[in-house]
């Protein structure tokens, strides 16, 4: 079993000893092969310090906009539905929705996008990462023969990457008609433009075209599905628990009634970074009990020793966190259960070992977009609990089946009866 110790040490290493886990199959089929998420060494740290400036508060602030538009229009279709049911709640499939919302932030975040680019994007790299899952044996030069699968698969990377192309090359050319600081527009690919555009002389600012397109990938795979998983596991909770759906609820009316709640977001990220307010910890618990990513790896470079155990060179090494986040041995007897208080001095006093908690993972290749996500699942529950109660639907024998699907998703969805709360 790997101790918060042992992975802090992993995760924190920065001389090379281990590094991201080589993975046939769905990153070979050029999804986001050359983007910081996969890079290591000089190249990674290059991708970090054009990113990085993408994902400050300044910039958030801007973003935080969006994402209150895009929840608008989610949540105003909501309120239809329940309209028309004449008072009776309406049951919503939650699941698709945060994976149809999540795609609309990112689409409107990152690319200043409509919500059918966004989800043209969306569907087009998921149907290349399940096409690309289904390979379980390979046959070595396989993937350079013509065949029906191939020919397909080839097709598909040709649309995806034909559609970004267009959209970074219309933002190259419409420089200075942004309104923005660097003339590329203030959502995450003209940030990132104005920093390796500006730095023509300092390679290690610059990124290529096909640098950039892979950087866009990685935003939509990133932060989609982990960021819908994280609102469906939320919603599931507080339906469950709802005591803390009623206290979340006064929480945010207290603090900012029916506005959109923004600047109520904004503040717990830039005051209070640890000491969670209530949404916070709540979300926070959530990461903790259904971790989107529920392992990570890392293979060693060179033989080495980790806590006890010799490690070879070239051996892979999973880190478990969603075993770490409920091992008793930290989170105490009632490990299994919800108890948002316990994140109320922030996750590194959360548990015995500091590093107990692992949903953004820590050190340098710590998720780059964690405050972006704290920000938007914020926003979006803030909204939800403005206007609508929530209980678990049983109309279909709802069973509780978390699956690790790349994410740890509910297998039969989530089903919610909605009501208006007033
Ligand atoms: C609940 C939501 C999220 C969770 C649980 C999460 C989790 C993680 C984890 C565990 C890693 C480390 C991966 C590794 O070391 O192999 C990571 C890295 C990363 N995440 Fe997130 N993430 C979330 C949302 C986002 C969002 C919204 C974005 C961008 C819009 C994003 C962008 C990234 C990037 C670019 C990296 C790579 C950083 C690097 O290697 O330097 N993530 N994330």
């Amino acid at each position: 079993m790997i101790e918060p110790e042992i992975a802090k040490d992993l995760f924190s290493n920065r001389t090379g000893l281990y590094v991201k886990q080589k993975i046939y199959g769905p990153f070979d089929h050029g999804l986001v092969r050359q983007g910081i998420l996969l890079t290591e060494g000089s190249d990674w740290q290059r991708h970090r310090k054009v990113v990085s400036p993408a994902f400050n508060l300044d910039k958030l602030k801007v973003m935080a906009k969006r994402m209150g538009a895009c929840t608008q229009s989610m949540v105003d279709g909501w309120k239809d539905q329940v309209v028309q049911a004449n008072g009776q709640s309406k049951e919503i499939e939650m699941k698709r929705e945060f994976q149809a919302l999540a795609a609309d932030i990112i689409a409107s975040t990152a690319f200043s996008a409509s919500s059918s680019v966004g989800k043209e994007i969306f569907e087009a790299q998921k149907e290349l990462f399940q096409r690309t899952a289904m390979i379980d044996f390979v046959i070595p030069g396989g993937q350079y023969l013509p065949t029906r699968w191939n020919l397909d698969t080839w097709k598909l990377e040709r649309k995806l990457r034909n559609r970004l192309k267009s959209i970074i090359e219309e933002r190259l050319n419409s420089k200075d008609r942004n309104g923005s600081d660097s003339g590329y527009g203030e959502d995450l690919l003209g940030i990132m433009l104005g920093i390796s555009e500006s730095s023509k002389k300092q390679e290690d600012l610059k990124l290529s075209m096909d640098e950039i397109m892979d950087e866009c990938k990685t935003f939509f795979f990133a932060g989609h599905e982990t960021t819908a998983n994280l609102l469906t596991w939320t919603m599931y909770l507080l339906s469950l628990y709802k005591e803390w759906q009623e206290r979340l609820r006064e929480a945010v009316m207290k603090e900012c009634g029916m506005e959109i709640p923004v600047f109520f977001c904004l503040m717990n990220i830039e005051f209070d970074k640890g000491i969670a307010c209530e949404v916070n910890m709540f979300l926070l618990e959530a990461l903790r009990l259904y971790c989107p990513a529920i392992e990570l790896y890392r293979t060693t470079t060179k033989d080495t020793k980790l806590g006890d155990l010799m490690i070879p060179k070239n051996t892979t090494v999973v880190i478990p966190m969603v075993m770490i986040h409920r091992n008793k041995k930290y989170w105490g007897k009632d490990a299994d259960e919800l108890n948002p208080l316990r994140l109320a001095d922030g996750v590194s006093r959360a548990a015995s070992h500091p590093n107990a908690f692992l949903a953004f993972s820590t050190g340098p290749r710590a998720c780059i977009g964690q405050n972006f996500t704290m920000l938007e699942a914020k926003t979006v529950v803030a909204m939800i609990l403005q206007r609508f109660s929530l209980s678990l639907s049983l109309s279909h024998e709802f069973k509780h089946a978390p699956m690790n699907e790349l994410t740890l998703q509910p297998q039969f969805g989530l089903p919610i009866l909605l009501s208006m709360a007033h």
